[in-house]
């Protein structure tokens, strides 16, 4: 049986599912803000641990990289990050709630809102790595997402986003993948661990635009 705290991530968790409209899901953020981190969602959510995640972008990019950490939260993935060097993470999330407690950890450069199912902010190119942790899920983003992540990693980056099986298999991540793969945008690197997608950016994403920084 869960604890209360996981019992109680599961029912947010289903009101985010079942939310209706976007600014549903950023209140029902905001309002988990304070209590987020007393459960590791994104491993409730099927998701490889923040550390694991920042083990695979070390060892990719390495440390001197920029990084994007999009849906960042809290800051889990981005204090893994600092934790190993990286210096350069800048964090978008939907959820100005979040983001304040991501605001707190000072490891992020930049950190702003954003509905990233609407393309990311900012110009092309401009990091050499995406990671996305929690992000991918109903309720969530969409593998449409993809595409405007792809669009701000330069050539030779990656993107490397959480998304569990059940998620890819119903939701066309796949296809989306495939989409990009064939136009020669994205390559998908072989041997990623369970559960986590790693996208190298082969050419200008250029199919993506560019959304401006919203206050
Ligand atoms: C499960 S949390 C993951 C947070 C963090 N990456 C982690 O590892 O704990 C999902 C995050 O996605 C954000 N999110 C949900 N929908 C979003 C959207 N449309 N655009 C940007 N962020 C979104 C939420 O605000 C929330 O912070």
């Amino acid at each position: 049986m869960g604890t209360p705290d996981t019992a109680d991530a599961e029912a947010r968790l289903a009101q985010i599912r079942a939310a209706t409209d976007v600014a549903e899901v950023r209140h029902l953020y905001d309002d988990w803000a304070a209590t987020y981190e007393d459960v590791d969602v994104a491993g409730l959510m099927g998701h490889p641990d923040a550390a694991r995640m920042a083990d695979v972008v070390t060892a990719i990019v390495g440390p001197g990289a920029d990084v994007l950490d999009a849906a960042c939260g809290t800051g889990l993935v981005g204090a893994e990050l600092a934790a190993r060097g990286f210096t350069s993470i800048d964090g978008l999330d939907l959820s100005p709630g979040m983001i304040r407690r991501a605001r707190r950890r000072r490891v992020y450069h930049d950190l702003g809102p954003a509905d990233l199912r609407h393309g990311v902010p900012g110009a092309s190119g401009k990091f050499d790595a995406v990671t996305c942790r929690g992000g991918f899920a109903p309720g969530h983003l969409g593998p449409a997402a993809l595409t405007g992540f792809a669009r701000v990693v330069c050539v030779g980056g990656v993107v490397v986003a959480a998304v569990d099986d059940a998620t890819w298999a119903a939701e066309g991540y796949a296809e989306a993948v495939d989409r990009l793969r064939e136009q020669g945008l994205v390559r998908p690197v072989e041997g990623a661990d369970p559960g986590l997608l790693v996208l190298e950016v082969r050419g200008d994403v250029t199919a993506a635009r560019s959304v401006p920084w919203r206050p």
